[in-house]
């Protein structure tokens, strides 16, 4: 079921379209990671969602909710760069933020307690979090942002600044969270968003530039590759050079290997015909000749360059 849709979402800053009329649905239950180099637009999407910024143009619509109706009831958010009070405890600071959420006293302690377990820092609840760890910190942003039983939790960029161990502890926690919650997270690394994600929005510049189920996105953009490596005597190194001057019209792209090159090829079966007869003909001493998929790393490093 299709919890938030988004139509010709626009946000003009005065010189820089940051958000240029981009579209999507989230549909509840799903994980999607909102994927992109940095300044493609993420943040400004986020700010957009959670409402605090309004767009130039464009709508956004939460279902089940009427239109004009405050939707940050629904939404759990944890900005890029989350603000603590690193005088409070991290219980102080969860029921703080209950109350602001409008949750009575005591409802408020029951819920920190609940969540100082959930995201597994109940042992420091009583310590300032000055003195917890990046991990401990994000985790404790989490914490905040589920106090009041969002329906969508959006997460910008929740492990771009952690230390591997940080990265893995919150890894961990999402993991889980998904499973009981619809996400919507940034990222600009794409290994982030495979490890999670049902769903992909790959923006660039403003725009989506590839979007839908990671599934769906991998076996549609799925192109053969032949990986070639040579012998580094003169002449193979010296004909591959020359070759790649004029490739043949087989090849579509390619990139260089440690002794050898990487072609992505529409046809692989004549591709690695007329690849095998040139090296026979020109005497090329192959090494190894490898056929193989385009991986969404590809395909993510093409949508966000070319
Ligand atoms: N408040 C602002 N005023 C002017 N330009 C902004 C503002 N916020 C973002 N931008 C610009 O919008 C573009 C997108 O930024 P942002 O949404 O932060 O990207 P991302 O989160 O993907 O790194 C960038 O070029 C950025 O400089
Ligand atoms: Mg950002």
């Amino acid at each position: 079921m299709a919890l938030l849709t988004v139509k010709g979402l626009t946000k003009s800053f005065e010189s820089t379209q940051a958000v240029n009329s981009i579209g999507f649905t989230i549909h509840e239950g799903r994980c999607v990671a909102l994927l992109g180099p940095n300044g493609a637009g993420k943040t400004t999407a986020i700010r957009m969602l959670t409402g605090l910024i309004a767009p130039t143009s464009g709508d956004i619509e939460f279902h089940g909710i009427g239109p004009g109706a405050d939707r940050r009831s629904l939404i759990g958010f944890l900005p890029q760069v989350p603000a603590f009070y690193n005088w409070m405890t991290g219980r102080e600071f969860l029921i703080y933020a209950g109350r602001l959420c409008g949750l009575s006293a005591k409802e408020a302690q029951t819920r920190s307690s609940e969540l100082l377990e959930r995201v597994g820092i109940a042992s420091a609840a009583k310590r300032r979090i000055a003195g917890y760890s990046g991990g401990m910190k994000q985790r404790l942003g989490l914490a905040q942002a589920l106090i009041h039983r969002p329906k969508l939790l959006i997460l910008d960029e929740p492990v771009s600044a952690l230390d591997p161990i940080g990265r893995r502890e919150v890894m961990e926690l999402l993991r889980s969270l998904k499973l009981e919650t619809t996400v919507l997270f940034s990222t600009h690394v794409l290994h982030d968003a495979e490890e999670l994600c049902d769903d992909v929005l790959i923006m660039r510049a403003g725009r989506i530039a590839v979007g839908g189920s990671i599934q769906d996105i991998r076996s549609e953009h799925r192109q053969p590759i032949l990986s070639l490596e040579i012998e580094q005597d003169e002449h193979s190194r010296k004909w591959l050079q020359n070759w790649l001057k004029t490739p043949p019209a087989y090849v579509k792209t390619y990139s260089a290997l440690s002794g050898g090159v990487r072609l992505v090829v529409d046809d692989v079966n004549a591709a690695r015909r007329n690849l095998l007869a040139e090296l026979v003909e020109s005497d090329v001493r192959m090494t190894k000749l490898e056929i193989g998929h385009t991986t969404l790393e590809d395909l993510f490093m093409k949508a966000v360059t070319e």
